[in-house]
């Protein structure tokens, strides 16, 4: 349209060069203002404009002005707007023709169109995102797009400001077509770390009246970059942990933080390089914690300092240490060792004897490893320290291995952690023998029966001791202590079996000759030196019925006559005579009775039962014969019961002569009245010269049983049956060695139903018995067999033999032998 109305103006102008109009009228005038006067300016009269029919011609062109031809005015009719008509054209014009007919007359008309700052600047967009790497350098531009106001001249855009302009200033670059390009220039380094995100506003300013303006809104984003490196909370990390920790347990956590955003930021934590060995004990997880990945041991490693390292993904990183204390758990038990230790100590060691000595060790820590050791009660040990960790067991009493021959020590170390932890070892200790122990006998003393007439070798009983002591010690041997008894050395009684203490009867026993007899036995262990007790044992030799009774009186003479008297004139109840009898057994084997066998006349004595009394039981009469025969049999009460008899000869007569003459055929020879005393002053005589004999016999026998005791004490073995020398059977015959007759008397205290007759101040029978070959004498005191008082005391003789006189020699022979047998007993 400019170009056609200029083009239109300029083929026109030179034609209708008069007469030109020329107005100037601001933009954006309303519809119907006046633009100007255009009748007068054209110096036509109005009705010229309506006759001619006035008109305006724009050609093709938007008609903004209207003519008014009543009036003759240039109104609106359009509104204009500059920047719409002409842009940055300046000057900005209307050119149109106003048309006349009648005559045609052609008047152009310019209009120009003055600018009003009717136009802000406006930016395109109103805001504008940046997203700048805070790495940026300074000096960076980052291009801004310019704001654009249509309105010229001053009214058009001016200036730009930017705020706030810490980071970035403005800068304005002239265009070579004359534009200006705005840009932002980074002036101070960004920090994300700082600020990350800013606004900031950039205004256009243009400089009309009044001034307009228009805005932009600048958003930037700093972009992070891996700038910071990431950093521990804490340079060292201390932690503490026991050492029985199970795997997995979390010890510490350590952290780094990283300013830096995003993966910058992202930090993960690894385990630097740090002691040798250590890089399986601990592992650190993606998030700091520190864990435990293998057993920990206190007695090895106390503390561990590892470093660990914190790394982001830009790979800056960071270190730290950490400290781990390990704490101690009472984990390891008392070791006890043994250094040495006896196996066997002899019971008589004294007390403070080293038995063992041992170390004990443990390796925990302060309490935990504080040992402290007992041995188990009531054992005669002491356990002590000697120094640090070692210990001795040492015994604190007496031993005596017959109380106790072994023990068992057990050693019980403790230490004081909680729960204390204990450990122990037991010893075996054997205690040796010593022979401190005599054989002891199972009883204080023995008592032992045998029987007599024993065989030789009889085993009798057995004595036994017994030994607390052990093996050879407590070995007993049964010795025979030496001693006599008679006179005889005991061995000759009696053997001890050392081995077995079975004690054997070496002879024969006759309860007539010994009754009893004791003892020693020693018992003697096998020790060094050995060790002995003795035992004393008494053997008591019961009786057995071995002996007759023996008759005393009526003495029982092959060739001899004794008779007893009785007066015709004795009464019923005389007493005629007694029969004396003895049983050298004794209890019932000597307990007698009597008993009439045969009798001339049964009708006229009787026999005492108990006291052998022989009685008349009835008047003596003249039919009576002069000569009566009683047989007597005297039985002992023995089982089975032994017996003897007797022939008693009874004279009825009441004067001597007449018995004399009765008994003419009986006595042979008749002078030996005459020759009486002649013989008994013949033996008093000799008397003193047997007397003298008997002590040098007494002597002899002396000698001869010393010498005899000497060769069987020397001949211990084989035993063979002994017999005293003056042993023999008495059977039948009624005699007695007179050694052993003579112990019969003198027991008689003792055994007063034995020996009635052994009282003194009785009378005297002495009997010569022609048949004795001198070796079997014997002499008897016996009690008065006559009762009453007034009764004449008799002295019979009887010389019955040719060798009376030899008879009487050793009568006085066995009396003095008597005498000298009662010497000797004194003398044993
Ligand atoms: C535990 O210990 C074993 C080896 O003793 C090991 O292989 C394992 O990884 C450890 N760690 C954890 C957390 O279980
Ligand atoms: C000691 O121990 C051993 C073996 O255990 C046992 O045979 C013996 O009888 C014990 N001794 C004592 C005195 O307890
Ligand atoms: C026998 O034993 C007693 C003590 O029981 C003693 O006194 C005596 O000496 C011993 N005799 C012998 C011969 O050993």
């Amino acid at each position: 349209m400019k170009g056609q109305v200029l083009l239109f103006f300029l083929v026109l102008f030179p034609r209708f060069v008069f007469g030109q109009v020329s107005y100037s009228i601001p933009e954006e005038m309303a519809k119907g203002s006046l633009v100007g006067y255009i009748a007068q300016d054209l110096g036509l009269d109005v009705k010229r404009l309506q006759a001619g029919r006035a008109r305006i011609h724009t050609g093709d062109n938007v008609e903004y002005i209207q003519l008014n031809k009543e009036k003759g005015l240039l109104v609106i009719k359009e509104k204009v707007d500059r920047e719409a008509l002409c842009g940055q054209t300046t000057p900005c014009a209307l050119h149109f023709q106003i048309a006349l007919e009648n005559p045609i007359e052609i008047f152009p008309v310019t209009v120009v169109i003055t600018d009003i700052n009717d136009n802000a600047p406006v930016f395109e967009r109103e805001e504008r995102r940046f997203e700048i790497s805070e790495s940026a350098v300074v000096g960076s531009k980052f291009m801004l797009e310019k704001a654009i106001d249509p309105d010229i001249g001053l009214n058009g855009l001016q200036s730009y400001t930017l705020k706030p302009n810490d980071n970035f200033i403005l800068k304005m670059n002239s265009q070579s077509d004359g534009g200006k390009k705005v840009e932002m220039i980074l002036q101070k380094s960004l920090d994300r770390e700082k600020q990350e995100y800013g606004s900031l506003l950039l205004t256009a300013v243009d400089g009309g009246e009044p001034q307009r303006s228009g805005t932009m809104q600048i958003h930037i984003t700093v972009l992070d970059v891996n700038d910071n490196a990431p950093v521990f909370t804490q340079t060292v990390y201390k932690a503490e942990i026991k050492e029985n920790s199970v795997n997995g347990t979390v010890i510490t956590k350590v952290s780094a933080s990283d300013a830096d955003k995003g993966s910058n930021g992202e930090v993960s934590y690894v385990i630097g390089n740090s002691m040798r060995g250590l890089s399986n004990v601990f592992v650190i997880t993606e998030d700091g914690h520190l864990v435990l990945n293998a057993p920990l041991d206190y007695e090895k490693v106390q503390k561990y300092e590892i470093y660990v390292e914190a790394v982001d993904r830009g790979g800056l990183s960071d270190s730290s240490k950490v400290i781990i204390d390990v704490g101690d758990i009472n984990d390891n038990i008392p070791v006890i060792k043994i250094i040495s230790s006896s196996i066997s100590i002899g019971e008589d060691s004294p007390s403070g004897t080293v038995v063992a000595v041992m170390s004990v060790n443990d390796p925990d820590s302060d309490v935990n490893g504080k040992v402290g050791c007992t041995i188990n009660k009531n054992t005669p040990f002491a356990i002590t320290s000697t120094s640090s960790n070692f210990y001795s067991i040492i015994t604190d009493s007496d031993l005596d291995r017959e109380r106790a021959s072994d023990y068992n020590i057990t050693v019980t170390c403790t230490d004081e952690g909680v729960p204390s932890l204990s450990s122990s070892v037991t010893l075996n200790l054997q205690i040796s023998d010593v022979n401190d122990n005599a054989p002891v006998f199972e009883r204080s003393s023995y008592e032992a029966y045998i029987v007599e007439n024993n065989t030789p070798g009889l085993s009798v009983f057995t004595v036994k001791a017994t030994d607390a002591d052990w093996n050879q010690n407590a070995r007993v041997s049964y010795i025979l202590e030496d001693s006599s008894v008679n006179g005889v050395p005991v061995s000759s009684y009696v053997s001890v079996s050392a081995d077995s203490g079975v004690i054997h009867a070496v002879r024969s026993f006759d309860y007539e000759q010994i009754k009893d007899f004791h003892f020693r036995v020693r018992a003697q262990d096998g020790g060094s030196p050995p060790l002995s007790s003795n035992v004393t044992v008494k053997i008591m030799i019961q009786d057995q019925n071995d002996n007759p009774p023996q008759v005393l009186y009526p003495v029982q003479t092959g060739g001899s006559l004794v008779a007893e008297m009785v007066p015709r004139s004795a009464d019923v109840g005389y007493l005629v005579t007694k029969v004396v009898a003895v049983d050298v057994d004794s209890g019932q084997n000597a307990w007698l009775s009597y008993k009439l066998q045969k009798a001339t006349d049964r009708a006229l004595f009787e026999v005492g039962l108990q006291n052998g009394e022989i009685r008349t039981i009835r008047q003596v009469t003249d039919k009576d014969a002069v000569k009566q025969r009683l047989t007597v049999i005297v039985e002992d009460n023995g089982q089975p019961s032994r017996s003897a008899t007797v022939i008693v000869n009874v004279v009825v007569a009441d004067s001597f002569p007449e018995v004399l003459s009765e008994f003419t055929e009986l006595t042979h020879d008749k002078e030996y009245n005459d020759n009486l005393t002649f013989y008994l002053v013949l033996a008093l005589a000799v008397v003193s010269f047997l007397f003298i004999t008997c002590l040098v016999v007494i002597i002899s026998v002396k000698i001869y049983r010393w010498r005899q005791s000497r060769i069987l004490y020397h001949s211990n073995l084989p035993v063979i049956p002994y017999y005293p020398p003056r042993y023999s059977d008495t059977l039948g015959t009624g005699t007695l060695p007179h050694v052993y007759n003579y112990e019969v008397c003198r027991t008689t205290d003792s055994r007063k139903s034995d020996c009635k007759f052994g009282r003194a101040g009785s009378q005297n029978v002495l009997i010569m018995d022609p048949s004795s070959t001198g070796t079997m004498q014997r002499i008897q005191s016996e009690k008065s067999i006559l009762d009453e008082p007034d009764s004449p005391l008799e002295v019979r003789i009887n010389i019955t033999s040719q060798t009376a006189q030899y008879n009487l020699l050793f009568s006085l022979v066995f009396f003095f032998s008597t005498l000298e047998s009662n010497m000797y007993k004194c003398i044993m």
